[in-house]
């Protein structure tokens, strides 16, 4: 889903992309990484294992691809000299914050994917100390499956649909996401850890009823419910924001603009 809009950034500012799936790299195989990045002067990595539930019985697997393969691709760029890009997520907190988690707050994974992702950091910044590692949250866009769409077609299927409001974070464009990614490598943004996404809070409720709103749908049935009356393999973090430097929209706008695109699918 963000590696499509990634893509289409790049191309669409000039940039010769060659984009790869998993069929043409596997980032577990680290020779594979070595020939394919050695041309490159700059890989944003948006492979990983995102089954955030099947992580949970499967936790030997996603680290295979979340930190061994992160690894395996910073190795590579550090060889070949090529800037890199390695996307994580909010799910390297445990969400029990009330205030939104800086860059340097500890992590604390509290399910099999988010310890996969922290450790995808560390190994990232061990092998290429020049690497930039963004952490993104809630992402939709019009390339993949999403809350959002999934909001969508239900809106369809059912008079009213109940949405959790006790879960906090910040819905982030596709789109958004990478024209900031784009940015950090053009620039030469300083290395390290940044937040990629949108400005302000919402809870999923938040967002179904934005969602709604803006397809001409009556809000009002959109209803609030809790997370503990949908019980998942995987814990989620309840307040899952990260404080960032503002550079992404409000999730309202970065809505309203993706919902189109969204809404049409790929
Ligand atoms: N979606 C979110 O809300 C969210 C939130 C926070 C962070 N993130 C992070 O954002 C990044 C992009 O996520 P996304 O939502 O775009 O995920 P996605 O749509 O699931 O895309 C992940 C891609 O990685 C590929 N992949 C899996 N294993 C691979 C391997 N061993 N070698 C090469 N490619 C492999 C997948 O290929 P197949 O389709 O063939 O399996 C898929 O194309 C990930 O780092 C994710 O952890 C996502």
């Amino acid at each position: 889903m963000l590696g499509r809009d990634v893509v289409d950034v790049l191309r669409a500012s000039g940039h010769d992309v060659v984009a790869l799936a998993r069929a043409e790299l596997d980032i577990r195989d680290l020779a594979a990484c070595m020939d394919a990045f050695a041309e490159s002067d700059a890989v944003i990595n948006t492979a990983a294992w995102t089954d955030v539930d099947a992580a949970e019985r499967n936790e030997a697997d996603a680290y295979a691809v979340n930190a061994v393969g992160a690894a395996n691709v910073a190795r590579a760029c550090a060889a070949h000299s090529a800037a890199l890009v390695q996307v994580s997520t909010d799910y390297v907190f445990d969400g029990r914050a009330s205030t939104p988690y800086p860059v340097g707050a500890p992590l604390a994974p509290l399910n099999a994917y988010g310890r996969t992702k922290a450790a995808g950091e560390w190994a990232v910044r061990s092998e290429h100390p020049g690497a930039h590692v963004v952490r993104t949250a809630w992402l939709y866009g019009a390339h993949g499956g999403s809350f959002v769409r999934t909001m969508l077609r239900l809106a369809q299927e059912r008079d009213s649909v109940e949405v959790v409001d006790d879960q906090h974070g910040q819905p982030t464009w596709t789109h958004d996401l990478a024209v900031l990614l784009r940015d950090l490598v053009v620039e030469g943004a300083p290395a390290g850890v940044h937040h990629g996404t949108s400005s302000g809070e919402a809870t999923w409720y938040d967002l179904a009823r934005e969602t709604y709103r803006l397809a001409g749908l009556d809000p009002e049935r959109v209803r609030p419910t809790t997370s503990d009356r949908y019980p998942r393999p995987a814990p989620r973090p309840q307040y899952s924001v990260l404080a960032n430097d503002g550079r992404l929209p409000d999730w309202r706008d970065g809505l309203r603009r993706a919902l189109p695109s969204v809404a049409e699918g790929p």
